[in-house]
Order: structure tokens, then sequence, then C-alpha cells
């Protein structure tokens, strides 16, 4: 193996030392916690882990969490009339829906409610047209995660080729606009993208957020590129990354493993966004 492993549970618990100490000043300033309101519908099983981390996450760091557990069968009426309570509440500086919602409920309508400034995971129509248009706003969790381990290596970004596999609104579109602020030349490739390893092959820097397990193989890579794995693909009981890392790691210079890459720093940017949120 030759590629370097970007270690990103390591990079998180580092930045969630330095988000404590924040949250600890924010306290002795303001004489209160800074608050994240977590709201979960249903009772999806993978749902219900990531709101138990996030949970478990403020906690860590000192930031007061809400949670709220809804039923399933919850009508999309009192979903807003939360949302609004917590848009109105002093104490909330964060609030966090988990996605997906049940079918009934409409999603973009209820992110659309939230008041941009509590909007921590960046879904909200506000708070991504200011990312597109580089203006201050709280970025999505994901990619700000994703730039965090990229520079972690110390590597120069500007000027760099980028390349995201995939366009999802979490992941790809806000990846690829924060890539740009950094100086890339941004390319996002998709499921219609034609001759994708000659796309793929050109990128100093690949991100790979498909939802397909270990697509991204060692002939679609650049030697010494860096590689970003978001994917999270359980398989018999198993995680696997949208990067087959086995040969990737061959040929690449860095690589995010999964578990213990991406993972950790999405959770750590949101508590990150809840401060910056408290501190606006
Ligand atoms: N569902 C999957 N990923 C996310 C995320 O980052 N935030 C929220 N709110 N829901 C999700």
């Amino acid at each position: 193996m030759s590629a370097k492993i970007i270690d990103g549970k390591k990079i998180a618990e580092q930045t969630r030392g330095k988000l404590k100490a924040e949250a600890e000043a924010f306290v002795k300033k303001y004489k209160r916690q800074p608050g994240l309101a977590v709201v979960l519908v249903g009772e999806d099983p993978a749902s219900k882990v990531y709101v138990g981390n996030k949970v478990a996450g403020c906690e860590q760091v000192g930031i007061k969490s809400f949670a709220h557990y809804l039923a399933v069968d919850v009508t999309q009426v009192k979903l807003i009339e939360l949302i609004d309570k917590l848009n109105r509440d002093k104490a909330v500086d964060g609030i966090l829906v988990q996605l997906p919602l049940p079918k009934h409920i409409d999603e973009r309508t209820v992110l659309a409610r939230l008041d941009p400034k509590k909007d921590v995971d960046c879904f909200s129509v506000s708070n991504a047209g200011a990312l597109l248009l580089g203006e201050p706003c709280l970025a999505a969790c994901t990619p700000a995660g994703c730039i965090e381990l990229i520079k972690s290596t110390g590597v120069s970004m500007s000027g760099l080729n980028a390349v995201v596999i995939g366009r999802s609104n979490i992941v790809g579109k806000p990846m690829a606009m924060l890539l740009l602020q950094e100086n890339c030349t941004v390319t996002i490739c998709h499921s219609r993208t034609k001759d994708l390893a000659k796309v793929t092959k050109q990128a100093d820097i690949l991100v790979a957020a498909i939802g397909k397990k270990e697509f991204v193989t060692g002939d679609m890579v650049k030697s010494g590129a860096i590689v970003i794995d978001v994917g999270i693909n359980r398989h018999e009981g198993k995680l696997y990354g949208d990067v087959n890392f086995g040969e990737v790691s061959k040929v690449a210079g860095y690589i995010t493993p999964v578990p213990g890459g991406v993972g950790p720093m999405t959770i750590t940017m949101l508590l990150a966004n809840t401060l910056k949120a408290a501190r606006a």
C-alpha cells in the first residue's frame, strides 16, 4: 500500500477538543450553553443511530441537545408547528431535522420552514443559495468535513483538478461549491457521465459520493491523488465505502478509510455549525 491514511477519527477528536473549549468560552460569556434541537420522525434504525450519535456529540463538547422524537404518522402540520416553536426558542441555536422523512411529509416544505440562521445542516434553499453565491453561511456538514480532511494533508488545493462523483443536494453539489471556494477546478460526475474513468483519472482530488459499494476501482484513480470516500454502504453486517480501498490505496497518495474517515467529521462539523450559529 502506498497511500497515506487520512485518520478522520483522530482529526474529529482533535477538532471536538477545540469545540469544547469554544463552548466553555461561550458559556462564560453568555451564561448559557449553545443548544441544538434534533428532530427525528419515525423509527428508521439507521436514522436512530445517527441521531443518537449527534446527541452524544453534543454532550461531549458541552452543547445542550433537545431531542424530539415524533411518531411515524405525525402530521406535517404538527411537525411544522414544532419547527416554528424551535425557531422562536432562544435556547435553541441550531435545528436539525433528520432525513429521510416519511413519504406523507414534504421534505422541501419542512426544510424551507427552518430559520436559515438555525439551519445547521445547510439544507434550506436560503443557505444553499448563500453557499452558491459565496456569501457567509453555515456550510453543509459532510462536505465541510471533507474539506477539513483534505486540508489535513497539507497539500495546497488551489488550482488542483477536483472531481466529485455524485450530485446530491446533501453532498455532491455543496461539495463542488466548497472546492470551488478553495480555487480548485471542479467537475461533477453522475450516473449519466460518459467515460467516467477518463474524468476521474484527471482528478488530483477525488470525492466519491455515489452510494454504491466499492464503485471506484484502482484503474479510475490518478497516481498520488487525494481520495475522499463519503460512502456508507451496509452489506451483510459490514460497512463499505464507495471506494475499493484495497485497490485504490495502492494508487492514491492519500485516502480516507470507511469507517473512520468522513463519518466522524460530519457530526463534528454539525457541532461546529451549532457553535457558529450560537455566536452569530
Ligand atoms: N440523513 C442522512 N444524512 C443526513 C444529514 O447529514 N443530516 C440530516 N438532517 N439528515 C441526514
